[in-house]
């Protein structure tokens, strides 16, 4: 049940920390440096000796799956597509019997993401799925799998599924890079190190609450909000952006904060409030240029910054502060206050938080 919450949404916003402990729980062995996950290593030859790996999913998880392409880039280099399992399954792509697809999915029914994983079976490929509820659909139809261990999700509007799929994606990045020795021992030690630092790093971001209440208070009446982000945090603007759109029914858009020049600059104005992720580690002085342009224009600033930060400070209407972390890792902190932004806004407003209109915690139907 919800305990003393409010709201599921907001419980299960303030369960990530145990939620992302118990999905690296038994896999995680940062003391020894390994990485244990069966799925993976029953599969060893058919991951490293991948081309590509195509990554399906919808929503919330499709943001994971682009998280999951810097990360696997970056540190596997393995090329790393991702896709909307509705346009995938639609669109005759090409899949060759040596790619690995993952389909990622909370629920484990999307009906496009389950015809996604049909298709791609169908070709040879071999298929992977991240799934949340055990026995579902989705983790019967694939080849092999990692579940998140996020517990269940009964917010409409996910929050934990999302930070553990990005946790179970890292590990396998992670595992992978070390098999083939694309990431040197220092590096995979210390991201083994850092991983585990996270849920005690997110209790700490978690200690903006008050603070983030204050935020919604001066932005719930926007009618429009941008989102920016670059690099690893880009997707996370996506989800920002997301979040807000069906929980407060407020018009919000994410972006990478490059991008505002080619076009959404013309929106900005006193009534836009922007909220940018603007952490120390990455493209940081790039984004602190992208806030002098929302500035100069009058736009509102959010800004997502690491803890101590000045710089942007200076410039922002509202910081609010994450812990530092390595740059691959960030979106598993800068996510928090996005998610108890939007909270707090929907409530604000009145919306019916855990049951949004028009939406379905499953999406069965395509
Ligand atoms: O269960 P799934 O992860 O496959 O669901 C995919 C999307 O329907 C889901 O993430 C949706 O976008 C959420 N309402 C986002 O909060």
């Amino acid at each position: 049940e919800k305990n003393n919450f409010e709201h599921f949404m907001l419980k299960e916003i303030y369960e990530q920390p145990s939620a992302i402990r118990d999905t690296y729980r038994g896999r995680l062995h940062a003391e020894e440096g390994i990485i244990r996950m069966a799925g993976v290593d029953d599969n060893l030859e058919r991951f490293l000796n991948a081309k590509r790996i195509l990554i399906v999913a919808c929503g919330t998880s499709w943001h994971a799956g682009l998280v999951a392409e810097y990360i696997f880039e970056d540190l596997a280099r393995i090329p790393v597509e991702v896709e909307y399992a509705s346009e995938f399954r639609y669109r005759n792509p090409i899949i060759n019997s040596d790619d690995v697809v993952i389909a990622i999915s909370q629920s484990g029914e999307t009906a496009d993401t389950m015809a996604a994983i049909k298709l791609a079976k169908e070709k040879g490929a071999f298929v992977f799925g991240v799934c949340n509820v055990v026995g579902s659909s989705i983790s019967r139809e694939t080849n092999a799998g990692a579940y998140t261990h996020a517990g269940p999700e009964i917010g409409v509007a996910s929050t934990k599924a999302f930070t553990t799929q990005i946790t179970v994606l890292t590990l396998m990045a992670l595992k992978l890079a070390k098999a083939k020795g694309s990431i040197s021992n220092t590096d995979f030690h210390m991201h083994l190190q850092e991983l585990e630092t996270i849920p005690q790093k997110i209790e700490v971001a978690l200690q903006e609450n008050d603070h983030i209440k204050e935020v919604a208070f001066k932005y719930k009446d926007a009618r429009n909000c941008l989102y920016l982000g670059r690099g690893f945090n880009f997707p996370v603007a996506l989800e920002g952006a997301l979040k807000l759109k069906e929980i407060s029914y407020i018009h919000a858009e994410g972006y990478p904060a490059a991008e505002m020049k080619h076009g959404p600059i013309a929106l900005i104005d006193e009534e836009m409030p922007v909220v940018v992720i603007a952490t120390r580690k990455g493209h940081y002085e790039k984004v602190v240029s992208n806030i002098q342009e929302i500035k100069s224009r009058q736009g509102k600033i959010i800004g997502i910054v690491t803890e101590g930060d000045t710089s942007v400070r200076d410039l922002a209407d509202y910081v609010i502060e994450v812990p530092d972390t390595i740059e691959s890792l960030t979106p598993l902190l800068t996510t928090i206050p996005l998610q108890l932004l939007s909270y707090h806004i929907a409530v604000l407003l009145g919306k019916n938080v855990d049951q949004p209109r028009n939406l379905a915690k499953s999406v069965t139907v395509e």
